[in-house]
């Protein structure tokens, strides 16, 4: 008898989302989870003041302990094996994904599996253009759209706070395959060892793994997108939590939403045909985005989403602009001036996001204006 293959899986961003992946692949497989730190200085730390381990409190369950699992390896690009890597799962900040994956580009070939996790459209785009351009040398891409909600208090401790589970897919490199049969996902769950390790039943159960084609996670990635086009901006504009603008924002959310559909129509053209062309055909997965995707439908899930369910929450970007961080507007609105531009569309046709991306960067200039220089207000 042959002892069961062990996967190896690097991690490019222990933050929030890599910490919650990494704990759970810990806990439910036998795979070899290697963080990738972005320098000597926060390996050492992690090695010295975690002792190499990876914690994360499951809030969202009450009474759950505080779950610590030691890691067996961890490196950064000065100590990096130098071998090739099999799994790369990247949940850096959108806009720290090309410095992160620069030290490990020799080590990516067209036989790694890299999924990323991360919020946004637009890294795709990236990858295409500014970094895999050897249309030979590529590696198999996927995406994971994360709903998990994690954060970190000020011990430094992350928090699992809401369980809501993974869309995972295999991205196209080129836009004409952005619409898959059934058998891409099948022939991947046989085959792949990044998907077959990520559908783990054990695992796949505790982090609700939901394998599809890539036109299914594009309609849950879009949804998502719209709610982050939305809350995040606005409420970091703002400078409130997401319920105190419940009742008053109906017209906002409408400017935003139907600008970002007009847009991303044409952009996705071959998913908002899809109910036309492939609903009834047994080869495809049946599919109805059209008449959820429209701006009443989306306002109004927005706002229950947004505002409601979550009325209490702080969105990711109103913190990192209460606490100085950059902030990823350029993957979500500035996504969408971006996309008008590409297609070479009437430069008034994004405004509304051109201005609410201009307004959250100036948020963000605004607080860290005031760290330094004071608060002009209380003179
Ligand atoms: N947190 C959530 O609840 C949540 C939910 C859904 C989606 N998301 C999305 O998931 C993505 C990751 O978010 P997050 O909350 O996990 O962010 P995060 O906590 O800031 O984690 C990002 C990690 O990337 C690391 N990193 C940055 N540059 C690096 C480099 N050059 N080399 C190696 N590591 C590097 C950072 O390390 P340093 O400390 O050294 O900078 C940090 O540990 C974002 O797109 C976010 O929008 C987050």
């Amino acid at each position: 008898m042959t002892a069961p293959q062990r996967s190896t899986i690097h991690i490019l961003g222990l933050g929030a989302m890599g910490t919650v992946l990494a704990v759970d692949l810990l806990r439910f497989t036998n795979a070899l989870v290697v963080p990738l730190f972005r320098s000597q200085e926060r390996l050492a730390q992690f090695q010295k003041a975690n002792e190499n381990k990876v914690s994360i409190r499951k809030i969202y369950a009450k009474g759950s302990p505080l779950l610590s699992y030691p890691v067996e390896q961890s490196e950064c690009p000065e100590t990096f094996s130098k071998k090739p890597i099999d799994n790369l799962v990247v949940t850096t900040k959108t806009y720290q994904t090309k410095e992160a994956l620069a030290p490990y580009l020799p080590y990516i070939n067209e036989n790694t599996n890299l999924i990323l996790i991360q919020n946004g459209l637009g890294v795709l785009e990236l990858l295409k253009e500014e970094i895999f351009t050897d249309s030979k040398n590529r590696p198999r891409l996927f995406q994971g759209v994360i709903s998990h909600g994690v954060y970190q208090d000020k011990a430094g401790i992350f928090n699992h706070a809401g369980w809501a589970g993974m869309k995972v897919a295999r991205l196209p490199w080129t836009d004409n395959d952005m619409i898959q049969k059934k058998s891409v996902v099948e022939n991947d769950a046989a085959k792949n060892s990044l998907v077959k390790l990520l559908t783990e039943p054990k695992f796949a159960k505790e982090f609700g793994i939901e394998h599809t084609t890539y036109q299914e996670m594009l309609f849950g990635q879009l949804f998502k997108f719209l709610v982050n086009a939305c809350i995040n901006p606005v409420t970091a504009i703002l400078d409130c939590l997401n319920g105190e603008m419940k009742d008053d924002c109906g017209p906002v959310f409408t400017s935003i939403i139907d600008e970002c559909l007009q847009i991303l129509r044409l952009a996705y053209k071959p998913l908002f045909d899809y109910r036309d062309k492939f609903n009834g055909n047994e080869e495809y997965p049946e599919m109805d985005i059209n008449s959820i995707l429209t701006t009443d439908n989306m306002v109004s899930e927005v706002t229950r989403i947004g505002c409601e369910v979550n009325s209490k929450n702080s969105s990711s970007m109103r913190q990192d602009t209460l606490f100085l961080r950059d902030i990823e507007i350029e993957y979500i609105n500035g996504y969408v001036v971006k996309l008008a531009t590409n297609l070479n569309l009437d430069p008034n046709c994004c405004k509304v996001n051109k201005t609410i991306s201009e307004l959250a960067s100036l948020r963000l200039a605004l607080n860290r204006s005031r760290s330094i220089n004071g608060d002009w207000r209380k003179d």
